[in-house]
C-alpha cells in the first residue's frame, strides 16, 4: 500500500515507519517537505502521490509552550488535520490522525475512565486545538481514524529518558502523584495503528494507550525499579510541584484514563504499560 506519513521526523513517526516500511511504500515528509498548515501544498501533494492512507504524525506537542505560542498552535493542531482531511476526501485516501487524552477535562473520579464519546472539556491550548483538529477531520471526511493516545515515550525526548537522567544525577526527586493516566510505548501504538489498518476496523475514534493506569510518581518508581536506579522518589501534588520548582505550567487533567474497550472489541492486542516499559528499557539498554 502507498502510505503518506506527515510529521515523519517525530517520535511516534519513527516507530510507525519501522512498523510499516517492510510491507508498504512509504512517502515520508516533515515540515520542510510538506507543511500541513499550507492548504494548497497539502492538496497538491496528496493529489500527486494519491496515497491509500495518510498518517498524520505532525503536531505542536509542547503543552506548556502552546499556552503562549499564539496562532501557530491552532494552525498545526487544527487547520493542518483539516487540510489533510479535505485532501484525503478529494483523493479517496483514508486519514489516520493522532489525538490526545488532553481533549478531556480530567475531573473524573479516579475509579473511572473516559470512553470515546464522553464530553470533551480541554483545559489547555494544546487540548483545545487538538480537539478542533478532531472536529475538522470529522467535518471534512468520513474515512478517518482518530487514535487518542497519552504519555507517549519512544525514540525521542520523553519522560522516561528525563527521569533516567535525573535519577543518575540526583539522590532524590519529587514527582507528581495526583495525575492519573496511561504511559504508552510508541512501538505499541505503531503496532495498534498497523493492525487497525490491516484489519480494516470500522472508521472512527479509538482510545489507544497501553493498558492499565498509573501516576507519574508510580511510573517513575517503576522506571527506577526496572533499571536499578537508587534515587529516592517523593510523591507530591501538582500544586506542590509547581511551588517547589517555581515554574508556571499549563493546567494538567487530574484523571485522563482512557478506556480501551472499543479497541479491544476489534480484536486488537494492547499490552500492559509495565510490560511495555520493560521492553522499552531493554531496547534502550537500561534494564537490570
Ligand atoms: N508525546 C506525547 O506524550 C503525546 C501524548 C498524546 C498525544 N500525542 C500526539 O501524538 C502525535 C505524535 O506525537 P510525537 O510526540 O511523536 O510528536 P513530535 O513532537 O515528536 O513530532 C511532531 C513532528 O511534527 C512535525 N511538524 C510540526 N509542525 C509541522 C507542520 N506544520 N507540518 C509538518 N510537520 C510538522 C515536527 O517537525 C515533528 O517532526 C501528535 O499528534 C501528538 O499530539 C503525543
Amino acid at each position: 500500500m502507498k502510505i503518506l506519513i506527515t510529521g515523519a521526523n517525530g517520535m511516534l513517526a519513527k516507530s510507525v515507519k519501522k512498523r510499516l516500511e517492510k510491507e508498504n511504500e512509504l512517502i515520508c515528509t516533515d515540515v520542510a517537505g510538506l507543511d500541513i498548515t499550507d492548504e494548497q501544498a497539502v492538496s497538491k501533494f496528496v493529489a500527486d502521490c494519491k496515497p491509500e492512507y495518510i498518517i498524520n504524525c505532525a503536531a505542536f506537542t509542547a503543552v506548556d509552550k502552546a499556552e503562549t505560542a499564539g496562532e501557530i498552535v491552532e494552525k498545526i493542531n487544527a487547520d493542518g488535520p483539516g487540510n489533510l482531511a479535505k485532501a484525503a476526501k478529494e483523493n479517496n485516501s483514508v486519514l489516520v490522525h493522532i489525538s490526545t487524552d488532553y481533549v478531556f477535562g480530567g475531573d473524573l473520579d479516579v475509579e473511572k475512565d473516559y470512553n470515546e464519546e464522553d464530553a470533551k472539556a480541554p483545559v489547555t491550548v494544546y487540548g483545545v486545538t487538538k480537539l478542533q483538529g478532531e472536529e475538522k477531520i470529522q467535518a471534512n471526511t468520513e474515512q478517518y481514524y482518530i487514535f487518542r493516545t497519552a504519555w507517549l515515550y519512544g525514540d525521542g525526548n520523553n519522560f522516561v529518558r528525563t527521569m533516567l537522567n535525573l535519577g543518575e544525577a540526583k539522590d532524590e526527586i519529587s514527582v507528581v502523584a495526583d495525575q492519573h493516566g496511561s504511559p504508552t510505548y510508541a512501538e505499541d501504538l505503531a503496532n495498534i495503528i498497523g493492525e487497525a489498518i490491516e484489519k480494516k476496523i470500522p472508521y472512527g475514534v479509538y482510545h489507544t494507550t497501553n493498558q492499565g493506569y498509573t501516576t507519574w510518581y508510580d511510573f517513575t518508581k517503576a522506571i527506577f525499579d526496572y533499571t536499578g536506579t537508587s534515587c529516592k522518589v517523593n510523591p507530591v501534588t501538582t500544586e506542590e510541584y509547581i511551588e517547589m520548582m517555581k515554574i508556571t505550567q499549563a493546567k494538567r487533567p487530574k484523571n485522563s484514563q482512557l478506556s480501551k474497550e472499543k479497541l479491544l472489541a476489534q480484536g486488537i492486542t494492547v499490552p500492559e504499560w509495565e510490560d511495555a516499559l520493560r521492553r522499552y528499557l531493554k531496547e534502550e539498554g537500561k534494564m537490570v
